[in-house]
């Protein structure tokens, strides 16, 4: 029986134009390995960051068993499941944690190569390590997200790796040979830095995001939270990545609890051991969750948030807009929580004459495709953040006014890094706007998708 590929979903992932459930990759990497799969035996195939199920259904559809798979994000393990139940192939795959019984003894590893070299270096090498001595690798991308640089770290755990033809803007990368030990050899995963300034240490596994440093606008975002809500017993760092913030949060002030959360396994796992060698573990609860779905509304005075605006590799706006609801869904509507973006950092909205909890009410590209605004009415107040990708300081101040909002209360950066600059603008009701200002944004008001070389 073949897979119907077009039938496959995203959900509870973001959906819309521009983002498949599965593609060109996926179906090369699967014609790749076709032979190699019907000769393995049950359970002895693995498939490793599958997106939403292609891999793992395209080969279970095919007659494999047993078949081990480890995706990173909940979303993806959760759209593999409703994808199994649906194409009634639940009884064939089985999801498991990162580590050594995933791969244990395993003959064939379908990899959708990650964007991360890190991360290809930290699943090769436990690939390498555990899986069966004649094992091979099979992993697949789209061109435009490979280098040669792939076959090198493959090339640091395997004997041999081979390139396949591109086919549809994609190729594949299989590997043989496995290895017990890198070659060269190399720091195993995660790694730790400490910072000096922050006076916290970063641990992170392969690909989570700035990996052991910190980002610029994460340092901009915690550069504002010193009096952020400070009577606050609680507070969420809501898509924590490594949990630099809930740690910083957690060490600044002695008495307050955090949940950090994160929808990927890999920046949850990060965001314990960043707890525990801060020693702040006692306080610092750490949750693998899609945005705040553990959390009741009105249920945490202060959330802080530096949300992600990429899915895979498409730039979407859907992606924060989900936060963004949840950051404004959690804290009481007396003090709704803090909120950053790719380039600055906080706004922390108090709607006190606003019986109701804040609500974003959704992003906006501007004219620039590169630069998009996110803006949150709340009540009568409106905070509206800029997220530009490009060089902020060349967009004048008056910008936010003509955003119909209000004042700049940060800038991180200034002119020393222009590409990750920006800015924040809140807002009183603005004095001078107009209602074509106003009608404008109204106007465009939508939900957008593009490609962008940049990623966060
Ligand atoms: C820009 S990073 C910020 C990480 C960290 N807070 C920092 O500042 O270094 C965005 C994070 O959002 C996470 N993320 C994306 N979508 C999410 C979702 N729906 N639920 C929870 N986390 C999500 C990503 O896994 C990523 O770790």
């Amino acid at each position: 029986m073949a897979l119907d590929f077009g039938a496959l979903r995203r959900h509870p992932d973001v959906e819309g134009h521009g983002l498949e459930a599965s593609d060109a990759a996926d179906r090369l990497i699967l014609d790749e390995s076709a032979a190699l799969a019907a000769a393995v035996d049950e359970g002895e195939l693995v498939v490793l960051d599958d997106a939403y199920g292609a891999l793992a259904l395209g080969a279970a559809a095919a007659g494999a068993r047993g078949i081990r798979v480890h995706q990173d994000l909940v979303t993806g393990e959760r759209a593999l499941a409703a994808n199994a139940q649906r194409a009634g192939l639940g009884d064939r795959v089985r999801s498991l944690p990162l580590g050594e019984e995933l791969v244990a003894g395993a003959r064939l590893v379908l990899l959708r190569l990650p964007r991360s070299l890190d991360r290809l270096d930290e699943l090769a090498g436990l690939v390498a390590r555990h899986a069966a001595s004649d094992a091979v690798v099979v992993a697949g991308g789209r061109l435009k997200h490979m280098s040669t640089t792939m076959n090198d770290v493959l090339g640091a755990w395997f004997d041999r790796v081979d390139v396949s033809h591109a086919r549809q803007k994609s190729r594949v990368l299989t590997a043989s040979g496995p290895r017990s030990q890198r070659r060269p050899s190399a720091l195993g995963w995660p790694r730790g830095e400490h910072d000096d300034d922050l006076g916290v240490t970063v641990v992170a596994h392969g690909g989570v995001f700035a990996g052991t440093g910190v980002d610029i606008g994460t340092r901009f975002l915690i550069g504002k939270l010193g009096d952020a809500v400070p009577d606050a017993a609680s507070a969420v760092d809501l898509a924590c990545g490594s949990g630099v913030v809930a740690a910083w949060l957690a060490r600044a002030r002695p008495a307050l609890r955090v949940t950090a959360t994160d929808r990927s396994a890999a920046a949850a796992a990060s965001a314990r051991e960043t707890a525990e060698v801060n020693g702040v573990a006692d306080r610092v609860t750490v949750t693998r969750a899609d945005g705040l779905e553990l959390l009741p509304d009105a249920s945490e005075p202060l959330v802080v948030l530096n949300p992600p605006f990429h899915s895979d590799a498409a730039l979407h706006t859907g992606i924060a807009v989900h936060l963004f609801e949840d950051a404004a869904r959690v804290p009481p509507a007396a003090s709704c929580g803090a909120c950053g973006t790719r380039t600055c950092a906080t706004v922390r909205c108090s709607s006190a004459r606003s019986a109701r909890p804040a609500r974003w009410r959704g992003i906006r590209s501007s004219r620039s495709p590169r630069r998009r605004v996110t803006r949150c009415d709340s009540g009568r107040r409106v905070y509206a953040v800029d997220a530009s990708v490009s060089a902020v300081s060349s967009i004048p101040v008056r910008r936010s006014e003509w955003l119909g909002r209000g004042r700049v209360i940060g800038r991180p950066g200034g002119n020393a890094c222009p590409s990750t600059t920006g800015w924040l603008a809140r807002s009183e009701p603005p004095p001078s706007a107009t209602r074509s200002s106003r009608s404008s944004s109204r106007r465009s008001t939508s939900g957008t998708a593009e490609r962008s070389r940049s990623r966060r």
